[in-house]
């Protein structure tokens, strides 16, 4: 298989011309069910005590009617921006990570861009399933180190509760829902991002997949959405890659296991995580999991557990950590990167009013653009008139 080969991506480490992608700020969201096992029991032939003992999960949170991926995304970036004291408009990039969008277009991205009123961002999706933070943290640290953007938003939101087939025991007793948020800047100070890695093997599609629902032709009927896994291969495949990911990624920072204070895997699965752990011959201890009460958050788990680690005390300045994460594609990958500080940088309280009077403008705003938008169309357009200039003939 391609990830026994392969031959560690980019150039080392290094920031380009002095320039250090940082996180300054980080957020999560959790979704507002809190569905235990023993509601699953109700729904499927499963039991408590099969779900913890195959795979660690007790509870997951599942979003209600008023939450989507563009809420709970909204929640944890305005928590990051919070921590690291900025405005919206001082992100120049938002990259959202999601398996389940809101719609396939516009993306989910431009629809939290418009929330937060970051109206100096570009702003798209990508799909890598589980793997999509670490994903997007290596395109948004890349385009930061590039001198393409000084700030990026990345964020990782999910509901995959809207995609989940409630009868089937293999999955839905895996998943959940919730997003997680970080906000990255460049400086001159060496740190932050180090290395990111990332993998794909599109022949193992089929072991892990949503339909679209698209039609299969232009008359034919739209096909049910829902999810798909073999179980016993993805597991196999996943303990496989987060070994080599996270040696991979740490031998191209030129550093080895024992630099490395946390790993924060995807929760995707307990017994994963241990058999990753035994590869590695590293103890569980180096390894952060909180997949007890969040239960798969594909691409919101890695930015989930990083939220509770930093506040739980396990992630603490100056850490070396891994990110490393797996998922449908197959995809794979892993990130190195230095904490930058447990403290919160000081707040000004104006700042803090800002950023709430903000978002409300930010509502007022969108609303505007779109009356503004259909009073230019109206006064300025009357129907029946071509738009544009007439091509000559
Ligand atoms: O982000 C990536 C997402 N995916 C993953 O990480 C999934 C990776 N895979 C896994 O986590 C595990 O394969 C599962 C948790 C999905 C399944 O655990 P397993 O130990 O691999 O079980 P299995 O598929 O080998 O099934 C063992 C038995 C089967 O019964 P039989 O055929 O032995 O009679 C299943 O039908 O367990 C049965 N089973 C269940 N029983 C009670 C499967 N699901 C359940 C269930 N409750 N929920």
């Amino acid at each position: 298989m391609a990830q026994h080969k392969s031959p560690a991506q980019g150039a080392p480490s290094a920031a380009l011309n002095g320039r250090y992608a940082h996180v300054k700020g980080w957020g999560t969201a959790n979704a507002s069910i809190a569905m235990h096992n023993s509601e699953l029991e109700k729904l499927v032939d499963t039991s408590h005590d099969w779900i913890v003992e195959r795979t660690g999960i007790s509870e997951r949170r599942i979003a209600n009617e008023r939450e989507s991926v563009v809420t709970l995304g909204v929640k944890a970036a305005q928590q990051a921006l919070a921590k690291a004291d900025m405005l919206p408009d001082e992100i120049e990039l938002i990259i959202v990570a999601t398996s389940t969008p809101y719609y396939y277009f516009p993306s989910t991205a431009c629809l939290i861009q418009d929330k937060l009123g970051a109206t100096n961002a570009g702003a798209f999706d990508i799909v890598a399933a589980c793997t999509g933070f670490i994903y997007a943290l290596g395109l948004a640290s890349a385009q930061i180190k590039a001198g393409g953007v000084n700030t990026a938003l990345i964020i990782g939101t999910e509901t995959l509760s809207r995609i989940m087939d409630w009868q089937d025991r293999s999955t839905c007793i895996l998943f959940g829902d919730g997003a997680g948020a970080f906000v990255l800047k460049v400086s001159d100070a060496p740190g932050g991002i180090q290395d990111v890695v990332m993998h794909s093997d599109g022949s193992g599609a089929d072991l892990l997949y949503a339909s679209t629902g698209i039609r299969e032709t232009w008359d034919g009927d739209a096909s049910e959405q829902r999810l798909y896994m073999n179980g016993r291969e993805v597991f196999r495949f996943a303990t496989r890659v987060m070994a080599s990911a996270t040696h991979e990624v740490v031998a191209k920072a030129g550093l080895t296991l024992d630099d490395i204070d946390v790993i924060v895997p995807h929760q995707a699965n307990q017994r994963i995580i241990q058999a990753a752990a035994k590869t590695m011959k590293l103890p569980m201890e180096r390894f952060f999991v909180n997949l007890d009460h969040y239960g798969n958050t594909s691409a919101a788990s890695i930015p989930l557990a990083i939220g509770e680690a930093v506040e739980k005390g396990a992630i603490k300045a100056q850490d070396k950590i891994v990110l490393v994460g797996f998922g449908a594609g197959l995809t794979w990958g892993a990130a190195l990167l230095e904490w930058d500080s447990i403290e919160e940088p000081p707040r000004s309280a104006v700042r803090e009013l800002v950023r709430s009077a903000w978002y409300i403008l930010a509502r007022m705003r969108s609303f505007l653009s779109r009356v503004l938008r259909f009073l230019e169309r109206v006064i300025f357009r009357p129907p029946g008139e071509v738009y544009g200039e007439k091509l000559d003939k």
